[in-house]
């Protein structure tokens, strides 16, 4: 069987749309009816036509656009599919958090669970972070959660001192700074652009600081010779699609790290056999209790707005 001429078929007969995020396998990418950061992905969730959404990312993505579609069978090729981020902050604590700052406005990254939206003021993406951040007043203390890398990076651009939850992403601080600057060696004339989850010293050390979206189009809009990229593998396919001239060289990660570089394994849990059953099935089904929902929504769509 032809999986992906098989998926086609499905998709038509049963009026499905494929979401993908760029971190996905090139295989699911290329079957994806979308491909596309955080945000791209919950702004094609709000306009999706389909009867099915199969959202082929990790479990927080797919919480979003079930959160944004309660009336649509929202599917996942694996459930298994979580991220350390979001796992770092568990509703009880992050509840006892907020209560302990009863004046401050809650801001959380897109990755958390829908349990976390639900106690929070306004969300945002990667793409939109300082834009949000700045539209709240000056004198408002402000709860940032869960990813402190991102939180201290928006510190430093917007002057805020916002008070930060000890989260982080495995995979973007798994970089190994000696190996880059050894590549940079070897290789004078790349620039390094990095994903705002990284630490501070490779930060420090970038061209360009963006969202997955936002490094693809910076590297269409600067063909440079070579690019060291510093963040999940993964977007290398969409990205050496745009600059099929330009050579990519994946950040190194550290020696323990199950991959030479940062390949995040709950986005590889999620394979085109898998992609295709959960279709086929159209199981296993996302789930969000109604209470919890009806609260979630309200900070995804304050964020919605504020980014058109
Ligand atoms: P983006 O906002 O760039 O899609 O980032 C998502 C993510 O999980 C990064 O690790
Ligand atoms: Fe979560 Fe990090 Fe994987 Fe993104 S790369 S899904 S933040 S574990």
């Amino acid at each position: 069987m032809n999986l992906k001429e098989e998926i086609t078929r499905l998709k038509k007969e049963k009026n499905a749309v494929i979401l993908a995020h760029y971190y996905q396998d090139g295989a699911i990418q290329e079957v994806a009816d979308f491909v596309g950061d955080s945000l791209g992905l919950s702004q094609q969730a709000v306009d999706a036509k389909a009867d099915i959404i199969v959202f082929a990312g990790v479990h927080f993505m797919a919480e979003t656009a079930k959160i944004l579609n309660p009336l649509k069978r929202v599917v996942v090729p694996d459930l298994d599919a979580g991220c350390s981020l979001a796992d770092s902050c568990p509703p009880d604590s992050f509840n006892e958090f907020i209560k302990s700052h009863p004046d401050h406005v809650v801001v959380t990254y897109v990755n958390c669970s829908a349990a976390i939206k639900a106690m929070t003021d306004i969300v945002c993406t990667s793409s939109n972070a300082i834009q949000i951040i700045e539209s709240i007043p000056k004198e408002k203390p402000i709860i940032f959660a869960p990813d402190k890398n991102l939180g201290n990076y928006i510190n430093k651009v917007t002057g805020r001192e916002m008070l930060l939850w000890d989260g982080s992403c495995v995979v973007h601080e798994a970089f190994a700074i000696d190996k880059i600057l050894t590549l940079l060696k070897e290789n004078p004339e790349a620039k390094i652009i990095a994903h705002p989850e990284s630490e501070e010293h490779i930060l420090k050390i970038a061209s360009f600081i963006g969202s997955t979206a936002g490094m693809i189009r910076y590297v269409k809009e600067h063909p440079e010779e070579k690019y060291i990229v510093a963040t999940e593998v993964g977007i290398l396919h969409e990205m050496q699609k745009e600059v099929p001239d330009t050579v990519l060289i994946p950040a190194p990660a550290q020696e323990d790290n199950t991959c030479a570089c940062s390949e995040c394994a709950f986005m590889k849990v999620n394979t085109l056999q898998k992609l295709y059953e959960a279709l086929k099935n159209e199981a296993p089904l996302v789930e969000v209790p109604e209470d919890i929902r009806k609260e979630a929504v309200k900070p995804i769509e304050r964020m919605l707005k504020l980014s058109v």
